[in-house]
C-alpha cells in the first residue's frame, strides 16, 4: 500500500491511525518502549527542504525500535542521472518502506510504480498526506469529533489545502477555502471530495470563509517551488492573512493551524500564531505521532499489503 494521497487511506484507516497516534503519545510521555518496527528500515528521500517531516520521521522510527537513513539526491546517484525505477527496485531489496520529499508528483508516482515496498509522500506539489494526518489528529484532541466541524482555509489553494479537502470529506468536516483568483485548490480534487460527499466551498472572501469556523488554517504564500512568484504572490494575496480581526469572526474557543514553517506578517501574525486559539505547536508535534501510527501500519507486523 502506498499513501501518495490522504485518499489512499480509507475512512477507517484514518480513524485507526488517530486512534493508535493517541496511544503512542500517551506511550511515550509515561516513557513505554514502544519497538514494533524492530530492525525495519525507512529510507528517507529530500528533494526540497524539511525541518519537521525530516525530523518527525526519523525520531519516529527511532521510537519504535527501527532505523531511518536521510538521502540527499545531490550525494546517491539519483543526482547523477539513475532513474527513479531502478532506484525503486533498488532500495525495495535493503528498506521495508521509503519516504519521499519530492519537487515533482511524477516522482512519487513512478517511485511507487516500482517499488515494492510502501511509498509515502512526504509532499510534493500536489498533496501533503501526512502533514493532513496531524492536522485531523489536533483538530478531534481540541474540538472532539471532527464531523460536523467547519474548517476555513485562508490564502492559497495548495498541497496541503487540497490534502486537507479530501480529509475534510472523509471524516465529515465542511470546508471553505477563501482564496484569490488564480489560487484555487485543483479542481480534480475538488471534484473528487463531492463525489465523496464533500461540503466544500471556493470563494474569495476571507471573512466570509471565516464566519462561525471550528478551525482556521493557512499556509505560507510562496511554497517551495513557487520563489520566482514571489513578488506577485505578496501582492496577490496580501488580504489573505490571519490575524485577530479574523479570528474574533470565527466561533468562540475556534483553533488556529499551520503546518509551518510560518512568515509572521505574512499569512499569520504573531499575536495570533501565539494566541490561546494557536495550536501550531501541538500540531507539529503530532506530526511524530501519526506518522508513527501510519508506519505501523503500512509497516508493522500486522500490515498487510
Ligand atoms: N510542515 C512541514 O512539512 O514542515 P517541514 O517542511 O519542516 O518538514
Ligand atoms: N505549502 C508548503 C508547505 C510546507 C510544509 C510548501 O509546499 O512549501
Amino acid at each position: 500500500m502506498h499513501i501518495i494521497s490522504i485518499a489512499d487511506l480509507s475512512v477507517d484507516d484514518i480513524n485507526g491511525i488517530l486512534d493508535l497516534a493517541e496511544d503512542l503519545k500517551k506511550k511515550r510521555k509515561d516513557g513505554v518502549v514502544t519497538d514494533y518496527l524492530k530492525n525495519k528500515s525507512l529510507v528517507m528521500i529530500f528533494e526540497k527542504s524539511s525541518t519537521r517531516t525530516r525530523v518527525s520521521f526519523e525520531v519516529g522510527m527511532t521510537d519504535l525500535g527501527g532505523h531511518a537513513l536521510y538521502l540527499d539526491p545531490g550525494t546517491t546517484q539519483i543526482g547523477r542521472g539513475e532513474t527513479i525505477a531502478d532506484t525503486a527496485k533498488i532500495l525495495s531489496r535493503y528498506a521495508h518502506c521509503i519516504m519521499i520529499r519530492a519537487k515533482s508528483h511524477y516522482m512519487i508516482t513512478e517511485m511507487a510504480k516500482n517499488a515494492t515496498i510502501p511509498v509515502i509522500n512526504g509532499l510534493d506539489d500536489h498533496e501533503h498526506p501526512c502533514q493532513v494526518l496531524a492536522d485531523l489528529m489536533t483538530i478531534r484532541e481540541r474540538k472532539g469529533p471532527l464531523k460536523g466541524l467547519k474548517l476555513a482555509w485562508i490564502g492559497d489553494g495548495n498541497n496541503v489545502c487540497n490534502s486537507l479537502i479530501l480529509a475534510s470529506a472523509m471524516t465529515g468536516m465542511k470546508m471553505v477555502a477563501a482564496c484569490p483568483k488564480g489560487y484555487e485548490p485543483d479542481k480534480g480534487v475538488i471534484e473528487k471530495a463531492r463525489s465523496m460527499g464533500g461540503d466544500i466551498k471556493v470563494l474569495r472572501n476571507p471573512k466570509e470563509a471565516a464566519k462561525d469556523a471550528d478551525v482556521l488554517y493557512t499556509d505560507v504564500w510562496v511554497s517551495m517551488g513557487d520563489e520566482s512568484e514571489m513578488e506577485r504572490r505578496y501582492k496577490d494575496l496580501r488580504d489573505y492573512q490571519i490575524n485577530i480581526g479574523l479570528v474574533k469572526l470565527a466561533s468562540k474557543g475556534c483553533i488556529v493551524l499551520h503546518c509551518l514553517p510560518a512568515h509572521r506578517g505574512q499569512e499569520i501574525t504573531d499575536e495570533v500564531i501565539n494566541s490561546e486559539n494557536s495550536a501550531v505547536f501541538d500540531e507539529a508535534e503530532n506530526r511524530l505521532h501519526a506518522q508513527k501510527a501510519l508506519l505501523i501500519k503500512l509497516i508493522g507486523n500486522n500490515a498487510r499489503a
